[in-house]
């Protein structure tokens, strides 16, 4: 286990976005390293870099054309390589994003997988062996090619499936099982990509999409963890302090094939969505437990997180983030205030937490944008950062209509500079809170965690870790908790109040006590 991930507290850039040192409209990796000093100042000592290869761009960069070059857009690998260096002179470690499922269609893989003579590359993705054998469970693109099959796509249709095989095979004219010799040269390919960038410098990999790589597998995908376990004896023997994070959504499993930590995400009905996201957009309802109109339960919550915890203690962590490039931003259910509680209670919990760029000013989702790159309804989340009153926020010295995408420039808009200067931003409250973090071993990604108390329906919450509480209550009333322990407060939001054995929480309030000595 990388001994940094004990006290890692993550900033996740988007690179087309961030910054733009050259005027052409679109962030870069100079960019980025003009602004490590800024990533500093949060308190955030490592970033995860969002795919910077050569890409197509169908994908936002998930559609990798050349996994070993840095896209022209962004700069050159040597650019890259200088970026690791001045991060790490810094103390910053750097994530880059990992692709593993699937690749562009104009990778010089797939290239030369679709020619019809068989070559090295024939067996790298999923195809099938006549162009007439099409069976409609599995998202096959036909009759494109000159190649007589049709190919698996992993995601939008310009992203064929690498080869992992199949775990239940159903046609086995075609499906591999994962231990043909084709599906373990994709993941000897996959280990060398990996090999390529940690060598350069990086400090490990966001794995994209991780437990999408082989096929006719649910409930814990035992084949693909063991390509995950044997990357995982890879990094161990070659790259010991690499981390790998992976975007799976299921941490006892993940965990358990080899990643360091996994996220929690905004899937489904999981315990993400039931703290933070909880919302009927139809009807408007908000059942989020950080909602201010007090509707979520974070016993729901808690039932997952606590199985979670237990089945990952000791082998990897759980990563809470802010919002992702995936995700609308908090701020487009939640006001000011009740973000900031949210994401202060991120920076509370255990495991290795995720700041998404532009969370900490409170940048906006921006609405009815045309989608980019392949964002759709993600675009909103993915506009430029908002730097200062200069033009364009700061982001870029490009005329407006030359930019990535557009900048929020209302009256109302949020900047590093506005809220640098209000004390009680969210910007300066995160500060202190990360800040909080990284000084008390307890707070960080190992420190325990114990309920004190939690009912179903109400309110506050209020958990332990070493010899702090954390009480929370997120809605627009006064709460009350027995509580029984003489403490300090160490950092609030809003107020709280002692009554007898009562602990009396002011609406929207978060407390970060420590037990008297
Ligand atoms: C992941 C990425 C997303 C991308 C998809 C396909 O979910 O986060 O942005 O579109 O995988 O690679
Ligand atoms: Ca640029």
């Amino acid at each position: 286990m990388p001994d940094w991930l004990k006290d890692a507290v993550f900033y996740e850039i988007y690179p087309q976005t961030f910054c733009d040192s050259n005027g052409d409209g679109i962030g870069d990796i100079k960019g980025i390293e003009s602004k490590l000093d800024y990533v500093m100042s949060l308190g955030c000592n490592a970033i995860w870099l969002n795919p910077v290869y050569d890409s197509p761009f169908m994908d936002a960069g998930y559609d990798v054309r050349d996994y070993y070059k840095v896209a022209e857009r962004y700069g050159t690998n040597d650019d890259l390589k200088h970026l690791f260096e001045t991060a790490h002179e810094k103390g910053i470690k750097i994530l880059l994003d990992l692709v593993p499922g699937h690749t562009s269609d104009q990778n010089e893989w797939f290239l030369k997988s679709k020619r019809p003579e068989k070559n090295d590359y024939t067996g790298r993705y999923i195809w099938t062996d006549c162009v007439w054998e099409a069976p409609p469970q599995y998202r096959l693109l036909c009759g494109i090619t000159d190649r007589d099959g049709n190919y698996m796509v992993n995601y939008f249709s310009s992203q064929p499936a690498l080869n992992y095989g199949f775990n239940k095979i159903t046609h086995p004219a075609w499906q591999k099982s994962p231990t043909d010799p084709d599906c373990v040269a994709t993941v000897e390919a996959l280990k060398d990509i990996m090999r390529y960038w940690l060598n350069m410098g990086c400090d490990g990999f966001r794995v994209d999409m991780a437990d999408s790589l082989v096929k006719n597998e649910d409930g814990e995908k035992p084949e693909t963890c063991k390509v995950w376990k044997n990357v995982r004896a890879m990094l161990d023997k070659e790259f010991p302090d690499a981390a790998i994070v992976s975007e799976w959504c299921n941490p006892k499993v993940s965990v358990g094939a080899g990643f360091h930590s996994d996220f929690y995400l905004d899937h489904d009905t999981n315990g993400y969505r039931i703290l933070f996201r909880d919302k009927n957009w139809e009807t408007g309802e908000c059942k989020a437990v950080f909602g201010k109109n007090g509707k979520g339960d974070i016993t729901k919550f808690l039932d997952e997180y606590l199985d979670d915890l237990k089945g990952t203690k000791g082998k990897g962590y759980i990563s809470f983030i802010t919002c992702n490039h995936d995700t609308p931003r908090m701020t487009r259910m939640f006001s000011e205030l009740e973000a900031k509680i949210a994401y202060s209670f991120i920076f509370m919990m255990p495991g290795v937490p995720f700041l998404y760029y532009g969370d900490e000013i409170g940048m906006k989702y921006m609405e009815g944008l045309t989608s980019k790159e392949g964002g759709f309804s993600r675009t909103g989340t993915r506009t430029p950062m908002q730097w200062d009153s200069t033009a364009n926020c700061g982001f870029s010295t490009a005329d407006a209509d030359k930019l990535y995408l557009p900048v929020d420039t209302g009256a109302d808009a949020v900047t590093v500079e506005k809220a640098e200067a209000d004390p009680d931003s969210i910007l300066n409250t995160l500060r202190k809170v990360i800040a909080i973090r990284h000084e008390n071993t307890d707070l960080q990604s190992d420190g325990d965690f114990e309920v004190i108390y939690a009912v179903k329906e109400k309110y506050p919450f209020i958990f332990k870790r070493g010899e702090f509480f954390i009480a929370v209550n997120p809605t627009e009333d006064v709460q009350k908790a027995p509580f029984a322990f003489d403490c300090n407060t160490v950092f609030e939001i809003g107020n709280h109040s002692r009554e007898g054995s009562y602990l009396v929480m002011q609406p929207q309030t978060i407390s970060l006590l420590r037990l008297e000595k």
